[in-house]
């Protein structure tokens, strides 16, 4: 039974597929891509990563989301928020969103993703230029302030124990491809800077 589910790779061996991620791209008409959106609890993450999902659907790309709080609810179901279980939770996310993109799709990923650390490792795991990072940039005062979800609040009264921005750390990203101001500006300002970046890179013509 260990044997399993070990995680060693032994007497497992790599089977190449003929229908290849560059011709599942040209199917498609654009790149697959692995768009990680990073910022706080509250910071607009899973918002913009839905509306700049909306813009690209209405062009006719393939995309898929994924949700820090949908997929805790699956694949992740098992985790807490300790550092180590965050650290298993982009590991995950990283592995699945890895194969989206193989399969030539657009990945949004909306994660806290707090650790400089996980998110570089889930950038090395694929080719140059396939992991584009986008901080929402937003204050803990703000999404604090916000507090849609009433987590801030719990978490100052240490009902949540370990809560990103309050008694956990969160390392801003030191060179993401894109910074938006989620917190100052409006919703379609931050989905047309996200879709240039992703013209820019290449991953889609407008
Ligand atoms: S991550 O740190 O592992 O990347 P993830 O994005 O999956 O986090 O989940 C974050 C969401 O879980 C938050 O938006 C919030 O709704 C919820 N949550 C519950 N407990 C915590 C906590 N201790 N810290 C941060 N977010 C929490």
């Amino acid at each position: 039974m260990k044997d399993e589910i070990s995680p060693t790779t032994h007497n497992v061996v790599w089977h190449h597929a003929t229908v290849t991620r560059a011709r599942r791209e040209q199917i498609n008409g654009h790149r697959g891509a692995i768009l990680w959106f990073t910022g706080l609890s509250g910071a607009g993450k899973s918002t913009l990563a839905h509306a700049v999902e909306e813009a690209l659907h209405q062009r006719g790309c393939r995309t898929f989301v994924l949700d820090g709080d949908n997929v805790r609810h699956g694949l992740c179901g098992d985790l807490g928020f300790s550092k180590e279980a965050r650290v298993e939770n982009i590991r995950r996310v990283g592995e699945v969103a890895k194969l989206f993109m193989e399969a030539g799709v657009i990945v949004l990923t909306a994660f806290i993703s707090p650790f400089r650390a996980e998110r570089q490792r889930v950038r090395g795991m694929v080719e140059h230029g396939d992991f584009i990072e986008i901080y929402c940039d937003s204050s803990i005062e703000v999404c604090e302030s916000r507090d849609v979800k009433g987590l801030y609040k719990k978490a100052r009264a240490g009902q949540i124990a370990e809560f990103t921005g309050i008694s956990s750390p969160y390392e801003a990203p030191e060179n993401p491809e894109l910074k938006v101001m989620t917190s100052d500006d409006e919703l379609d300002v931050c989905v047309k800077q996200t879709l240039e970046l992703l013209q820019n890179h290449r991953v889609i013509k407008l």
